[in-house]
């Protein structure tokens, strides 16, 4: 065991550390940093900024939190996430899960997913104390609406988003939170999360009693209710078979630019055409073709897979393009078809 003085010591330097960091946010040439690009017409761009990793603990079994902090940051309701642009470049979203008041710093968490796209396994296994990283947004597709009532869903670290909005909730709401995951050990913030409202939250970790059921949690919810779900797509998708006007946060690829039927898409410089169909993206049906094809977050935001469109009506899903670049690009990633055919410059 160690001795006081060993312990003051290792307190004395963690402290150092800690203003170390500190000084080094407010000294940074990167900061503040500029606006990527300024826009051009239509919807403003949110600035790209260097933050500080200034913490960063495994809070639950295969999840890390960071704290990245910064300076006058900008605001965030609950349910916002931000852009997390990693050290290889990819770009990844996470729920933003601290305080929104607090603009010196935000805390978001990720969960490690084995056999995933990368990102998780980056930011677990690259992102240390003491790094600067890149981060755009906050964004915010996911907002707390008024309503009479709320009901929660959340599995496993599905529970970021929500848990801003339970705080946030005004002393008397009525409502209500499943919170589901493998086991008690591999949920985040959950001994927080059951403090908020014991008798009106319901925790169910598979391991002790199987999988939630949801037909008793909806049972009896008032018409004028908000439902919210972040989880596995799983779990979304049986919640918006039981309750179609839930309110859903995705950040799986792909998710946002599924539907609305199959159309086909011309490569024009490569002499190829391609049928994307309902379920898929345009990205993945150029991909198979183009393997080489850039992209990133697969989620409309960080602009890397953007192509120049020669003809087509296209129907608009990222939350990037100014109405002006529309006028002659799209986000493949995210964005399909009003017509039959698309044609790319590519
Ligand atoms: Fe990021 Fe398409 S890959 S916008």
């Amino acid at each position: 065991m160690p001795g006081l003085r060993t312990v003051a010591v290792v307190a004395g330097t963690a402290l150092l550390a800690r203003r170390a960091l500190r000084r080094r946010i407010r000294t940074s040439p990167l900061w503040p940093m500029p606006a990527l690009q300024e826009p051009v017409s239509g919807r403003p761009r949110s600035r790209a900024l260097r933050l500080l990793v200034t913490s960063r603990e495994t809070i639950a079994e295969g999840v890390v939190q960071l704290r990245l902090e910064g300076h006058d940051l900008p605001r965030w309701e609950p349910g916002a996430h931000l852009d997390l642009v990693l050290p290889s470049g990819l770009v990844r979203q996470y729920s933003l899960c601290g305080d929104p008041e607090d603009t010196s710093s935000y805390t978001v968490a990720t969960r490690l997913v084995p056999g995933g796209r990368g990102g998780s396994r980056e930011v677990h296994e690259q992102v240390r104390q003491g790094m600067e990283v890149e981060v755009r947004g906050p964004r915010n597709r996911f907002p707390l609406v008024a309503a009479g009532a709320y009901v929660f869903v959340a599995g496993g670290i599905g529970i970021t988003p929500v848990l801003p909005m339970l705080r946030a909730l005004p002393p008397g709401a009525e409502w209500r939170l499943l919170y589901g995951g493998r086991s008690r050990a591999s949920m985040p913030f959950l001994e927080e999360v059951e403090k908020l409202g014991p008798e009106r939250v319901t925790v169910v970790a598979e391991d002790e009693a199987g999988l939630p059921d949801l037909d008793a949690l909806f049972a009896g919810v008032p018409e004028d209710a908000a439902v919210y779900c972040c989880g596995p797509q799983g779990l979304m998708a049986a919640v918006e078979e039981r309750v179609p006007g839930v309110r859903l946060e995705r950040f799986a690829p792909g998710a946002r630019a599924a539907g609305n039927g199959a159309f086909e898409v011309e490569l024009r410089r490569s002499g190829r055409t391609l049928t994307v169909p309902a379920g898929s993206s345009v990205l993945a049906a150029v991909r198979a073709e183009l393997p080489d094809t850039l992209y990133s977050c697969e989620q409309g935001f960080c602009g890397t897979c953007r192509q120049r469109v020669l003809q087509g009506e296209v129907d608009h899903r990222d939350e990037l393009l100014t109405d002006g670049e529309r006028g002659d690009s799209m986000l493949i990633c995210v964005s399909r078809a009003r017509s039959e055919r698309l044609v790319l410059d590519m």
